[in-house]
């Protein structure tokens, strides 16, 4: 770790339920190929979490879930920094700070908002709304350089740019640098496993829909089976998954999994059919997902060994962030 190696990477995942395969191929894969060339953050945005309602029991069992299938899934704390949110209050300190930069115009804009909010706007938390510059707190206690994550969050991540530039144009001083996301070319967005017009997503009711992190070799091979799909074979060239979202949502959770892109993938198995498609897909996706789950019940028989290393990565992370905010206070004029 140590010195920022070709740049300071900062992402965060939420412990709200089990992690599923569009945040292991649209952000944590990401994660892990980036630990051996940058200094990388990863972070269990417990404050994130409870923008809306959390059974705290649930929420605790959570933080140490995520905790652990981060680690399983290979994010390493000898290389990386890895804790939970809460326990490192620069953030909330730097997000309050942020709340007075930011402006209600800029928040208004934000689809996320609009998403989660529903149709009963009156009723969701301030926490809701201002979600979005924690989330820009995040990053910039640590002016972080460079972001991954899915493409969902594309529109937060500019809004911590506008962030960074406002408040460096308030104080008149170049100190936030400019946070470069960096969204995968396949896999960007998985979508469900039933409806390639939506998100695979936590919060979906239906288990079917995804392909969570813990799940067995047999759910994993199942849920493939049963994906929806068309009647036709797959194309050999790209434009012929056009109005095909379900094919093309496989065919990029290959690419994804296997590292190739989706045309190479396709030159493979152009004019075939789902039949030997989706067994080659399950196969992949057993090989790398089911061992994530064997390897995190083994990590969670220690609580105490978690909490540990959560609290270790905390202070390291307190270390980054700590005279970063003293900056910021000097600038701002508590200091
Ligand atoms: P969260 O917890 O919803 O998701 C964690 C990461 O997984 C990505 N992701 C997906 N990628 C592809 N396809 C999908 N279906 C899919 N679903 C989720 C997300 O884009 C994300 O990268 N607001 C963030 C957490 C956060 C954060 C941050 C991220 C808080 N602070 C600072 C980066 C930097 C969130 O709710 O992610």
């Amino acid at each position: 770790m140590g010195e920022a190696k070709n740049g300071r990477i900062f992402s965060g995942v939420q412990p709200t339920g089990n992690l599923h395969l569009g945040n292991y191929l649209g952000a944590i894969k990401n994660w892990i190929a980036l630990q051996d060339d940058f200094e990388c953050i990863y972070c269990v945005v417990d404050l994130h979490a409870i923008t809306v309602p959390q059974d705290p029991a649930v929420l605790r069992r959570s933080i140490r879930e995520v905790a652990a299938c981060l680690m399983a899934s290979g994010i390493n704390p000898e290389k990386s920094i890895l804790f939970n949110q809460s326990r490192v209050p620069q953030h909330a300190e730097l997000a309050w700070i942020f709340n007075c930069v930011a402006r209600l115009g800029w928040l208004n804009r934000m689809t996320q908002f609009k998403e989660k909010a529903g149709k009963n706007r009156e009723n969701a938390t301030v926490g809701l709304y201002a979600y979005p510059t924690l989330m820009a707190a995040d990053i910039l206690a640590y002016k972080a350089t460079h972001v991954p994550v899915g493409e969902d969050q594309k529109q937060h991540l500019e809004l911590t740019r506008d962030i960074a530039a406002a408040f460096n144009s308030m104080f008149d001083a170049e100190f936030f640098p400019q946070p470069e996301p960096q969204i995968q070319a396949t896999a960007a967005r998985v979508m469900s496993l039933r409806d390639g017009s939506s998100k695979m997503s936590k919060s979906d009711v239906s288990d079917a829909t995804r392909i969570n992190l813990t799940d067995s070799a047999d759910d994993i091979a199942q849920k493939i089976k049963r994906a929806k799909t068309d009647p036709e074979v797959l194309p050999s060239e790209m434009d012929g998954l056009e109005g095909r979202p379900e094919a093309a949502n496989l065919v990029g959770i290959f690419a994804g999994l296997s590292g190739r892109s989706q045309a190479d993938v396709l030159s493979e198995f152009g004019g075939q059919g789902f039949g030997v498609f989706k067994p080659a897909l399950a196969e992949l996706a057993v090989m790398q997902i089911a061992p994530i789950s064997a390897e995190m019940n083994k990590l969670l028989e220690d609580d105490a060994q978690i909490d540990a290393l959560l609290e270790k990565g905390a202070e390291q992370a307190k270390a980054i962030a700590d005279p970063i905010l003293a900056e910021v206070k000097k600038l701002v004029g508590f200091a």
